[in-house]
């Protein structure tokens, strides 16, 4: 893929916001965007350039049928040190989104090279405090200018990016949830295994009717019998018996989270006991009268981890660990979240680090003004303790090394 490049004027650059409690999430965008377009049966001219508005007809396809679609992943930096968790899975499950709502697949490869890039790029827009990260949002929609149920002719896909901080103003706290028997969010056979825009959309309306009884998020209940529990907001969920990890099977209508494949992953390395099977509401409300539920706990990208406190269900509410953070919580928290920054042994490969050596001479020209021959090998990284067994191992030179 011909990446071509174009940086912002010095004067048109953004102020970049201090990244402290009142960074929030989604609220700040960086200055530059990954941008493509898909006409004839290919995606052209793939570039990155200026953070930009859009310029798209009223008749536009995606304003009328909804055939969209996204992704949300996050770039730490520590130390001078740029790191990414899976991001590989997030364009597959991109691919699959696409396949699902009709829309053309691109090459995960090429986007992963131009998401590094835009990552290097906006370096300093990236937090180097542990909870905060730059937060990146693919995003796919149909282009061509009809108005007629098919799929589009033409499509965008771009990528913006944004500093953010813990997704969740109050913090690492456990939240209050809305079990709704009323409304659903997907049914087995729709797009609720998609990342589709739509199903955003039809999730408002029982977030809405939860804020009624004080809970910021809603438990989705199966869109057939409302027997079964199957996310919580937008995040996948875990419960924590006194002799099993429990979470929903994937059925077809749940969302395959990168986090929740994670969080089953470290947990088997950790030889707990854990199941993906059906988990109905009744199970869950009578383990946590009778005390047989441990701990609750959501599990996404955006949170990482998010304890849940208590249940509203059918007007009776239900405490759940005493209303605190449970210790399996607290612990995959404190394990994932050092593990994106290269604090932890990387033993399933889930991270990546970003370094000079992953972009070609003419790049690294563009924005350092260095080639990579004046690149020197870091000898603060080689002491100082960050994981050596991710990815990369050939990767001896700091990720920003001579941009400062
Ligand atoms: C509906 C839904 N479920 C689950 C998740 C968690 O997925 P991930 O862990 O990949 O962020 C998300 C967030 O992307 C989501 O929107």
């Amino acid at each position: 893929m011909d990446l071509k490049i174009t940086k912002v004027s010095k004067e048109n650059k953004k102020t970049i916001p201090v990244f402290d409690s009142n960074l929030g999430f989604g609220r700040f965008f960086s200055d530059h965007m990954f941008i493509m377009e898909y006409i004839d049966g290919k995606w052209t001219d793939p570039r990155i350039e200026p953070f930009h508005n859009l310029n798209l007809s009223p008749s536009t396809m995606v304003f009328h049928y909804g055939q969209g679609i996204f992704e949300g992943l996050k770039a730490y930096k520590r130390e001078e040190e740029l790191y990414l968790f899976r991001t590989k899975k997030n364009l597959e499950r991109m691919n699959n989104s696409a396949n699902r709502l009709v829309m053309p697949n691109f090459d995960v490869e090429q986007v992963l090279d131009a998401i590094k890039k835009l990552v290097y790029i906006e370096h300093d827009w990236i937090p180097d405090t542990k909870g905060y990260a730059l937060y990146l949002r693919p995003t796919m929609i149909a282009t061509e200018t009809c108005l007629g149920v098919r799929s589009s002719n033409r499509y965008m896909f771009f990528v913006i990016a944004g500093p953010v901080g813990p997704y969740y103003p109050k913090g690492f706290n456990p939240v209050d949830i809305y079990i709704s028997d009323k409304y659903v969010r997907a049914v087995r056979g729709g797009v609720g295994e998609a990342k589709a825009m739509g199903n955003y959309a039809a999730s408002l309306l029982a977030q809405k009717e939860g804020q009624k009884y004080n809970c910021s998020q809603v438990l989705w209940l199966d869109g057939v019998e409302r027997k079964y529990v199957e996310e919580v907001g937008a995040m996948n969920i875990f419960v924590s018996f006194k002799d099993e990890l429990v979470t929903p099977m994937l059925s077809g209508s749940i969302l395959p989270g990168i986090t929740r494949d994670s969080v089953l992953k470290i947990t088997r390395d950790w030889g707990m006991k854990v199941t993906e099977r059906l988990l109905p509401i009744d199970e869950l409300i009578e383990g946590i009268n009778s005390g047989k539920v441990l701990e609750v706990f959501g599990v996404g990208t955006a949170a990482v981890i998010s304890p849940v406190g208590k249940f509203v269900y059918k007007e009776q509410s239900y405490t759940v660990a005493n209303g605190k953070t449970g210790a399996l919580s607290q612990k995959l928290f404190d394990y994932i979240t050092s593990l994106q920054i290269g604090l932890e042994k990387d033993t399933l490969g889930f991270v990546e680090k970003i370094c000079t050596s992953d972009f070609d001479e003419e790049f690294l020209k563009l924005v350092t003004g260095n080639t990579k021959d004046g690149v020197k090998s870091n000898q603060k990284l080689q002491k100082s303790g960050v994981d050596q067994s991710i990815k990369k191992t050939e990767c001896n030179n700091s990720s920003l090394r001579g941009l400062h």
